[in-house]
């Protein structure tokens, strides 16, 4: 049986603007080269998880726009059920603006659009898929409440919940208490805690203080620097990237949650095996420019 992936989460389309580096304060520049792409956190991740073989449904919100019909049909091409995806009449499909300067880094400007308006309704109608699902996913491109409610069904129903608090911002506890498994990066991670993840002591201390405050699992994202875990059973390990050209970024963390999410055992006991596979899938994602068309299937990350 193919695991079930509930994703909350946010659609956008991203315009990828390529530049040499940002342009100063009152300069003109010329762009190097302009690209459209899916993208979105809940959308990459929901196509990650669907590429690598899981059952994935989605909970979100477009707009009535050329670009919310774009998007639909590639949540449809990849095999994401979209039944919960609702056409908003009134406002915009979610739009990123990416820079992407020629070193590889990237600056995004987010116009939320339809995304900030996912109403309480949208997740109770979805509640029966909650409830049957393996694994809810949610990211804070999305209203906070939404997540809450939503991971309060699944807590009643028994379903495990990854949060991936990206981007930054601080965390109810309530929500911390609803967590199985939380996964912030580095800079989120010293949001939440105050500590810099720089060292595999700080790591530590970082991911105790969060499972202090509710969350039951703690993995940490840490780039080029791999990932960081502590389990609710104490289980700790540090696993290393793997060392590639980086075209593009985006995306990156994205295909290492729907990954995870899609591979990682209800009881958590393979999280070794589900962080190596992640790993591997987001170390494809950065060699290709733009969030969806680089995220890797199962086959690429398992001939890799
Ligand atoms: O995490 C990457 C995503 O963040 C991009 O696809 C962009 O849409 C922004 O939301
Ligand atoms: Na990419």
């Amino acid at each position: 049986k193919r695991k079930r992936v509930v994703i909350l989460g946010s659609i956008n389309v991203d315009i990828i603007l390529q530049l040499a580096r940002l342009p100063k304060p009152g300069e003109t520049m010329k762009l190097q080269g302009f690209e459209t792409a899916g993208g979105g956190k809940g959308a990459n991740q929901a196509i990650a998880a669907a590429r690598s073989s899981a059952d994935v449904h989605f909970i979100g919100r477009v707009g009535a726009d050329q670009y919310g019909k774009q998007m639909l049909s590639l949540l449809q091409e990849n095999d994401v059920n979209s039944e919960h995806v609702k056409i908003d009449a009134d406002k915009p499909t979610g739009q990123a603006y990416i820079l992407l300067q020629q070193s590889g880094e990237n600056s995004i400007l987010v116009n939320s659009g339809a995304n900030a308006f996912i109403q309480k309704e949208d997740v109770e109608n979805a509640r029966q898929l909650i409830e049957g699902a393996d694994v809810v996913v949610a990211q804070f491109e999305v209203p906070i409440p939404r997540i809450i409610e939503a991971f309060e069904i699944a807590r009643q129903a028994g379903v495990s919940t990854i949060l991936n608090p990206a981007p930054a911002l601080k965390v109810p506890d309530e929500l911390l208490e609803l967590t199985d498994l939380i996964t912030p990066n580095e800079v989120e991670a010293e949001m939440l805690t105050d500590i810099h993840v720089d060292s595999k002591t700080a790591q530590r201390r970082a991911a105790e203080k969060l499972k202090a405050k509710g969350a039951k699992n703690v993995l940490l994202t840490l780039g080029s620097e791999g990932a960081y875990y502590l389990t609710e059973a104490d289980q700790e390990e540090s696993v290393a990237a793997f060392k590639v050209e980086v075209a593009d970024t985006t995306g990156a963390g994205d295909t290492f949650i729907g990954c995870l999410a899609a591979k990682l055992a209800p009881d958590f006991t393979n999280i070794a095996q589900a962080v190596r596979y992640a790993t591997k899938a987001s170390s494809l994602t950065v060699q290709k420019i733009g969030a969806i068309p680089s995220i890797p299937t199962e086959k690429e990350i398992l001939a890799k």
